[in-house]
This record gives structure tokens, C-alpha cells and sequence, in this order.
């Protein structure tokens, strides 16, 4: 399907931790599309962060779909949590698999919508026999773990050529970015044809009061 207007979707990686459920309703009311929900496991990336116990208390406080990025290896055992806990979206790494197809089964099955997540090393291969399969893929313009990361260019190339293949199947998948996206890099992701951007640092700068203006910012 064709590109879609571009939905924002602030990482809460990068909110104040100590007030999660405030920082998920303030983003909402300055007009976030979806909430993004990064889940590292200190295996599968050198990080710790959030499990399904945060994503359900967070739930109360915003009506947006919830786009949760599982960086954990393995993938399946956790997926069932993430969809009782109220993700909408749930993202996972082919490398994290060991098989693929059936976590796409997995999570479709639950009521959720799948997506698949290539790092920055991942080529495009990987996701072309099971594109007919999920809702969404997630470009990662960083190596996953950490917010605040420079953008890496060479994942522009990347983008085109899903928008491509995305068109040529002809199915509502959403092609989304994650990692080092500001005002400059979504101009840049957007104009490749990505119709979600992830971004942390960008939404977050400044506190509260900047949110609207951010996200803003990042949609033109
Ligand atoms: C990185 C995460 C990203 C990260 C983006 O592993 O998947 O979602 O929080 O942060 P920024 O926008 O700061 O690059
Ligand atoms: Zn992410």
C-alpha cells in the first residue's frame, strides 16, 4: 500500500522513568500516533528495561495503540505477557528467532499485530519471505540498546528499497524507523518513503512543555 501520513512514535526510553505513566499521558495529549515500548533483556542487547508488568500499568494512561520493540532473545516465551499487558504492536529481531515464521504465527494468533525488526547489519533479504505476513517493519538507524545514538546513513538505502517492495505487494504494512530521528533524519526518512519514525531523544528534549512543538517538528 502506498505510503501513509507519518505517525510519531515518541520511545519512552528516553521519558523520566520515575514518572512513566505521566510522561506516556503527556506525549498522547501532544499528539503522539503510537506509543513506543523498547523491551531490552541484557542479552539480546546490552540493556535492562522494561517488562510486561510496566507495559500494563502504563496501559491506563493512553488510548493510543502501544508499538512494543522486543530486543530479548528468546522471543516466543514473553510474547503471550506482552499481548495480555496490552501491546498492540509487538516487534521482535530475526536474529532473536530461532523461527521466525512461527512467532509471526505466535503473535498473530493472540490478536496482535506483528512486526519484524532489521538492525543495521540485517539485510532486506531476511524479511522478503515473510512480508506478506506482518503489519509493520522496523528499520533500526542505530544498533539497538541505547537512545541518543547517531543516525546511520547508509539505512536510507534500506528504507527505499522496503518502500519498494512494500508497493510492488500492494499490503497496508507499515514501514518504520528507529534510532537517531530528529527534525533533519525524518525529513530524510520520510522523503526515502518510511511512514512511522521512532524517536526519543527528539520528543523528550526539553521536557513536557516542548512535547507538541517536537512532535510537530518531526511530522513536517
Ligand atoms: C534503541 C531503541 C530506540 C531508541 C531511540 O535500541 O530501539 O527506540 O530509544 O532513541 P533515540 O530517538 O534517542 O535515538
Ligand atoms: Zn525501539
Amino acid at each position: 500500500m502506498p505510503q501513509q501520513p507519518v505517525r510519531i512514535a515518541p520511545s519512552i526510553l528516553s521519558a523520566d522513568f520515575a514518572a512513566l505513566g505521566a510522561e506516556v499521558a503527556a506525549v498522547t495529549a501532544a499528539g503522539a500516533d503510537w506509543i513506543h515500548v523498547d523491551v531490552m533483556d541484557n542479552h539480546f542487547v546490552p540493556n535492562l528495561t522494561i517488562g510486561p508488568m510496566v507495559v500494563k500499568a502504563l496501559r491506563k494512561h493512553s488510548p493510543l495503540p502501544f508499538d512494543v520493540h522486543l530486543m530479548i532473545s528468546p522471543v516466543d516465551p514473553l510474547v503471550p505477557a506482552f499481548a495480555e499487558a496490552g501491546a498492540d504492536i509487538i516487534s521482535f529481531h530475526p536474529e532473536a528467532g530461532p523461527h521466525v515464521h512461527r512467532t509471526i504465527q505466535l503473535i498473530r494468533g493472540l490478536g496482535k499485530r506483528p512486526g519484524l525488526v532489521l538492525n543495521p547489519a540485517t539485510p532486506l533479504a531476511l524479511v522478503e519471505p515473510v512480508l506478506g505476513d506482518i503489519d509493520l517493519v522496523l528499520v533500526m538507524s542505530v544498533n539497538p540498546g541505547f537512545g541518543g545514538q547517531a543516525f546511520i546513513e547508509t539505512q536510507l538505502a534500506k528504507i527505499r528499497a522496503l518502500r519498494a517492495a512494500i508497493d510492488a505487494l500492494g499490503k497496508p504494512i507499515d514501514l518504520e524507523v528507529d534510532g537517531g530521528v530528529n527534525a533533519e533524519t525524518a525529513r530524510r526518512c520520510i522523503a526515502a518513503g518510511a511512514d512511522a519514525l521512532v524517536a526519543g531523544t527528539a520528543v523528550f528534549a526539553g521536557g513536557p512543555d516542548r512535547y507538541a512543538d517536537n512532535i510537530r517538528t518531526l511530522r513536517a
